[in-house]
């Protein structure tokens, strides 16, 4: 959807629930980086925001993972569970919530839930019989198994025949109602191909899905029947709900929903869509709620063009290139090596050149050489410059005036690559015209007006990029921002959303010679490839 125009107050967006029966990888890590950037953008902009993120702990699977360990499921849940968090500490990801699904508002949520849709007339008992893949925690339909009765996502697993007595929801009746709101909000779903691919499946005919499982003992007991537990994904999805309590308020739904719902945004995977663009409207709807403004299902990330996947084993662990690059790394060559809504590739190589090019080269350099510039030729002093007094035809004038919307509309509609790539055409731009107008020259010819016009120009398109690459790279935009005397730090994300509001920061021309310049410093230290590669 696009988010520009709305004139939204709140804003809450969340990350899936990940799953605890293994630590993080690089995946999980995707998703929340970007979903970081949407809420620090939002932010930005002057919206109250909520990132919600958090574990999903029940079922089977996660069970199964304990067991094999020889650890009691909860404790197994609390241990895995804080290699999350952890991991979002070093990514610096500044969540407001995290949920876990064991909790116990958690649970009462979810009873208040499950009798609405109960008094709906919904669920009711019925046989189940099907193949179960435990990984995805879901019934495959026997023509999407792979030979052997192999899950088509989990390649090396197989599915599990299953005929129990369930409880199931009536998904069926709602299959009108899904396509009359996927017909009137367009935007729902998203990017476009996702859209396509749930209508497809919604128009081929819904069938009710089970919400209850037999032999289970790791989750909620079904309230009106507790021999029966509670499926996994019918309790998961409720933490979206359970997250939006205030920290010590009572749960229940009334409370919960009083603010931020409908939510604005779920991120997720595009294996997980049907989840969130059908059954989760449909549950909804039975409950007599409203339903959240957008579903987006970006792509999966292979490592050197293989799969890559917790069931697999062949994981890139996040823990480990955070601690070796750093979190601004990370962030950048995610969000702006891939396109938001694609698959795409990490390959350690080309991690190091685009990080060298763009961030230590065009940009690293680019404010070092020219605060280097500032301190020989004008005293180490902003140039006291009106920026109006430069020509429209200043070539950094004519990008940077027009940069701060496009890039808005880049992030609003999670473009996040094109978002900076955008805003490297700037900093390119920036080198060139160093380059082209010489300085150095200038310096020498005594043209001490047009030599200031250069570098107010320069340093001015630097705050710019920094400021509007601040989502994805705080650290470095803060670094920026200390060194041309701006003291704003983008990791306090409400305070600088006040310091340094969007209408006033993304225009081009804010620098003035009030500004006190700092000691220029490297910003981005060059990455040598690793020796052993
Ligand atoms: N627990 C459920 C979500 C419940 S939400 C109420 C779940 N968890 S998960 O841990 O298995 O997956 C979490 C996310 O990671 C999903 O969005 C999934 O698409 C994403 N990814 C898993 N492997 C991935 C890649 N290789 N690449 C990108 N994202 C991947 O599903």
């Amino acid at each position: 959807m696009n988010l520009v125009n709305k004139k939204v107050k709140t804003f809450a967006l969340t990350t899936p629930l990940y799953y605890v029966n293994d630590v993080p990888h690089v995946g999980s890590a995707y998703t929340t980086m970007a979903a970081d950037v949407v809420a620090r953008f939002q932010r930005l902009l002057g919206n109250e925001v909520l990132l919600i993120t958090g574990t999903d702990e029940h079922g089977q699977k996660i069970q199964r993972s304990a067991e094999n360990l020889g650890k009691a499921p909860q404790e197994f849940c609390d241990e895995i569970s804080l290699t999350f968090s952890s991991l979002w500490e070093l990514l610096n990801i500044k969540y407001d919530r995290f949920i876990r699904t064991t909790s116990p508002r958690h649970e009462a949520i979810v009873k208040e839930f499950f009798q609405r849709v109960w008094d709906a007339g919904d669920i009711y008992q019925g046989q189940q019989k099907g193949w179960y893949c435990v990984s995805c925690e879901e019934f495959k339909e026997e023509r999407e198994l792979l030979e052997g009765n192999r899950c088509p996502i989990h390649t090396n697993k197989e599915v599990e025949w299953r005929d129990e007595q369930n409880y199931f929801f009536r998904l069926s009746k709602y299959q009108s109602q899904l396509q009359a709101l996927y017909a009137a909000k367009p935007d729902f779903i998203q990017p476009a191909s996702r859209r396509n691919e749930v209508l497809n499946f919604v128009n081929q005919g819904l069938q009710d899905f089970s919400i209850s499982r037999v032999n289970l003992d790791w989750g909620f007991p079904v309230p009106v029947d507790p021999q029966h537990t509670l499926y996994v994904w019918f309790d998961a999805l409720l933490g979206y709900v359970t997250a939006l309590l205030e920290p010590d308020e009572e749960p229940t739904l009334a409370n919960a929903l009083a603010k931020w719902w409908p939510m604005n945004l779920h991120l997720i995977g595009k294996d997980i869509l049907r989840f969130h663009a059908v059954y989760w409207p449909a549950m909804l709807l039975s409950a007599g709620l409203p339903l959240p403004e957008q579903v987006f299902g970006h792509g999966f990330l292979t490592k050197d063009g293989q799969k890559m996947g917790k069931s697999l084993g062949n994981t890139l662990n996040p823990v480990e290139l955070v601690q070796r690059y750093g979190s601004d790394a990370v962030r950048y060559y995610f969000l702006k090596e891939i396109e938001f809504g694609k698959d795409g590739d990490f390959n350690e190589v080309r991690f190091i050149n685009v990080l060298n090019a763009d961030l230590a080269n065009d940009l690293g350099n680019l404010l070092n050489r020219t605060l280097n510039m500032v301190k020989k030729y004008c005293g180490g002093n902003v140039p006291a410059i009106a920026s109006a007094a430069i020509p429209v035809e200043n070539p950094l004038k004519t990008i940077g005036l027009d940069l701060g919307e496009k890039v808005k509309n880049a992030y609003c509609t999670l473009a996040f690559n094109q978002a900076c790539e955008a805003i490297l055409l700037l900093v390119q731009a920036s080198n060139k015209f160093i380059d082209e107008q010489a300085p150095w020259t200038l310096y020498k010819q005594g043209q001490q007006e047009k030599l200031e016009q250069v570098l107010y120009a320069v340093l001015e398109s630097v705050r710019l990029a920094a400021y509007l690459l601040s989502p994805v790279i705080p650290n470095i935009s803060s670094d920026i921002y200390q060194q041309l005397g701006l003291g704003i730090n983008f990791n306090e994300p409400r305070e600088s959303a006040i310091a340094a509001p969007f209408d006033v920061h993304a225009s081009w021309g804010l620098l003035s010679d009030q500004q006190q310049l700092g000691t220029p410093q490297p910003i981005f230290k060059r990455i040598e490839a690793p020796k052993n590669d």
